[in-house]
């Protein structure tokens, strides 16, 4: 069994607090995702699996388990790195069985893994070449290579793509996603990348400033976001949010400001905060095109129209705020046009205007 579990992790670096009280269970054969901005605490995390950082505090267990003290080479992972650091002098037959040789692993064991390692990531033909005959992504995937000979029960990796060109990243994507669903080893990926986030993940994990923010399937953090940091972080291009002030009683609560006025969904009924001030959240995606300034609208006008063929990505000025909707391109809107969105009612998200939490019943799993 290789579950790995955070239970209360803290990392300090001096007075910076790196990672905050993480509690994190990764199942046995998962592909974990951890997720955010640049500092937020990834690397570090990934590094305390890895034995390369110390814990400051609270316990790591690797299945059962608690490896806090247990040196990197007995903890039984491998870990891919954004740098391949392959070494420049040997062949990738030689790369690959590096690792091995070092254990004192049988000649005949070495061999057959290379050549599995070396068929599953289509390198067979550049197995007498030196890393500097090879391309960006062919050196990647035999850093991967070096990884699953190691037959680790965890695999880790920080950033592996993000060396390569847009169309191979693409492809490594899908690759890796299509050893992992082979291999069925526990992974924990870290990226900065929503997307990759979104497509590789079977959880993701969202971190902001050293915390866990939610963790969940990509549906359910897409539907069900715990918070506002959350809802703007998933999702291309990000949910538009809008401060708006909740007027009127029972069932005839409206929220409004100068560009919109939406009945309040049903299910955040008798859920608003005194001051009736909320934050309205609403994806780009969901906005359509509306005939009349009805109820149930949001009013601007057509700013910058990007066209992407099948579809257009309108930036609206509502009231003096960017607020982006996708809409199929045969609309055939232009800059200037006064444009009536219509707001579905069920994917309206509302946030407290103070914590950012997300006021919906169903916001899912938060952190901790
Ligand atoms: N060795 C160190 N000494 C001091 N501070 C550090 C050290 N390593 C990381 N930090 C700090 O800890 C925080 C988290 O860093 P970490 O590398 O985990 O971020 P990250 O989420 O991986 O970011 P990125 O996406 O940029 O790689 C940052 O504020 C960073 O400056
Ligand atoms: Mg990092």
């Amino acid at each position: 069994m290789a579950t790995v579990t955070f239970d209360h992790v803290w990392k300090k670096f001096g007075d910076v607090v790196a990672v905050n009280d993480l509690n994190l269970e990764i199942q046995d054969g998962e592909f974990m995702v951890l997720v955010g901005p640049s500092g937020c605490g990834k690397t570090t995390s990934l590094r305390m699996i890895a034995g390369l950082e110390e814990i400051s505090d609270g316990s790591l267990r690797i299945g059962d388990r608690v490896v806090n003290n247990v040196p990197p080479k007995d903890r039984d992972i491998a870990m891919v790195f954004q740098s391949y650091a392959l070494y420049p002098h040997m062949t990738v037959r030689d790369n690959l069985a590096f690792g091995l040789k070092l254990r004192k692993t049988p000649k005949a064991d070495i061999d057959k893994r290379v050549q599995e390692a070396a068929a599953m990531l289509s390198l067979e033909n550049l197995l007498n070449r030196k890393p500097r005959e090879l391309s960006g992504g062919q050196r990647q995937r035999v850093a991967l290579g070096r990884a699953i000979v190691r037959e680790p029960a965890v695999f880790l990796m920080d950033e592996p793509l993000s060396n390569l060109d847009a169309k191979l990243r693409v492809q490594t994507r899908a690759e890796i996603a299509r050893l992992h669903q082979r291999l069925k080893v526990t992974t924990v990926y870290v990226t900065h990348d929503q997307v990759e986030a979104m497509t590789m993940g079977q959880r993701i994990a969202v971190m902001s400033e050293a915390r866990l923010q939610q963790v969940g399937t990509p549906q359910s953090l897409y539907d069900h976001p715990a918070n506002r940091f959350v809802a703007g972080f998933i999702g291309s291009p990000s949910m538009n949010f809008m401060n708006v002030t909740a007027s009127g009683t029972g069932d005839s609560v409206v929220l409004r400001n100068d560009a919109i006025e939406v009945t309040l969904p049903e299910p955040f009924r008798g859920r608003l905060p005194a001051s009736g001030n909320v934050v309205l959240g609403i994806r780009p995606e969901h906005l359509a095109m509306s005939g009349a300034s009805a109820a149930g609208t949001l009013k601007g006008g057509a700013d910058v129209v990007e066209y992407l063929g099948n579809e257009e990505l309108i930036h609206v000025n509502a009231a003096g705020q960017d607020i982006v909707a996708v809409i199929g391109s045969e609309h055939r809107i232009r800059p200037g046009d006064q444009l009536n969105l219509q707001v579905p009612l069920e994917k309206v998200h509302l946030f407290d205007p103070e914590s950012g939490v997300s006021l919906s019943p169903m916001a899912g799993q938060a952190a901790g």
